[in-house]
């Protein structure tokens, strides 16, 4: 073979084709990324305050949207045409449609269909630590799992302060004690709640009777806390067998 111009010239094209490719997967992973902030930003304008929480927590109006295992036409039609017979409006003819897209596509993130956040490389994880970020994660609404009051890398409801500390084995994980989840009374009822914040004309609690825990917002005097519940991190565990805690755990300390 004589290496003429031509012959050259198709080796390069064939040597930075992969190159080529790369950077053109790189610019749609960013123009993606740009689109899910956009969202998230209008998402923060627009829907939470009276209805929806931050961050795809449950607000005073409306549902959790984070971790829900929500399938993408769902979150589409949902977005664009409303839930009749509810508060939530179509915004399809509402807000301009590059808006309702990003927005749609923020949602959807929250539900793990499009990746977002970081470009940090996720840790290459065991197998037994892959296992225990599926049963960590809810993903199929099984509302069971701990996603529904734990969030990591952006993924899963933060109900809770990030965890801190890992327990060093599942008797421990069982065990656990909550001594932030105290006894709240509002209109005469008496329920396990944590507290997020209490500012002057308004105290934020997730009520943690259900899973996932609903966010409350009232005024200060309409609620009073009073001791430690009896509420149980036992009781949120109680469909896992130990050797999904065991892999959970794996998870846990391999993110940490
Ligand atoms: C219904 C909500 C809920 C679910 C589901 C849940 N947790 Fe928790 N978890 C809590 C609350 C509330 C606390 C902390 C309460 C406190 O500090 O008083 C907590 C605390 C923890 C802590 C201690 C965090 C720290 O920084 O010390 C760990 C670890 C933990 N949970 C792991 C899990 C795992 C693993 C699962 C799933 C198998 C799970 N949780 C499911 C509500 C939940």
């Amino acid at each position: 073979m004589t290496w003429n111009k031509r012959t050259i010239a198709v080796f390069a094209v064939l040597l930075l084709a992969p190159v080529i490719a790369c950077a053109k997967a790189g610019n749609a992973q960013a123009a993606q990324e740009r689109i899910v902030k956009r969202g998230a930003t209008i998402f923060a304008a627009t829907c939470t305050g009276y209805c929806h929480g931050a961050n795809g927590t449950a607000g005073s109006g409306a549902p959790a949207l984070a971790a829900r295992g929500f399938d993408g036409e769902y979150i589409v039609k949902t977005v664009m045409y409303g839930v009749p017979g509810t508060a939530m409006v179509g915004w399809g003819q509402r807000i301009p449609k590059d808006d309702s897209a990003a927005v749609i596509e923020y949602v959807k993130s929250l539900n793990g269909i499009v990746a977002i956040g970081s470009s940090a490389p996720r840790p290459v994880l065991s197998a037994t630590a892959e296992r225990g970020h599926a049963l960590f994660i809810d993903s199929g609404g099984e509302l069971t799992h701990c996603s529904n009051c734990h969030q990591i890398n952006n993924s899963g409801i933060a109900v809770t302060p990030p965890i801190a500390t890992v327990p060093a084995d599942v008797a421990g994980l069982r065990s656990l004690s909550t001594p932030k989840v105290v006894n709240a009374t509002l209109d005469g009822r008496t329920f396990p709640a944590l507290v997020v914040s209490q500012v002057r004309d308004q105290t934020k609690f997730y009520d943690m009777t259900v899973v996932p825990p609903v966010l409350m917002g009232v005024s200060p005097a309409a609620v009073t806390f009073g001791d430690h519940a009896s509420w149980q991190h036992s009781s949120v565990l109680a469909t896992y067998s130990d050797a999904d805690l065991g892999a959970i755990l794996e998870y846990l300390r391999a993110v940490q």
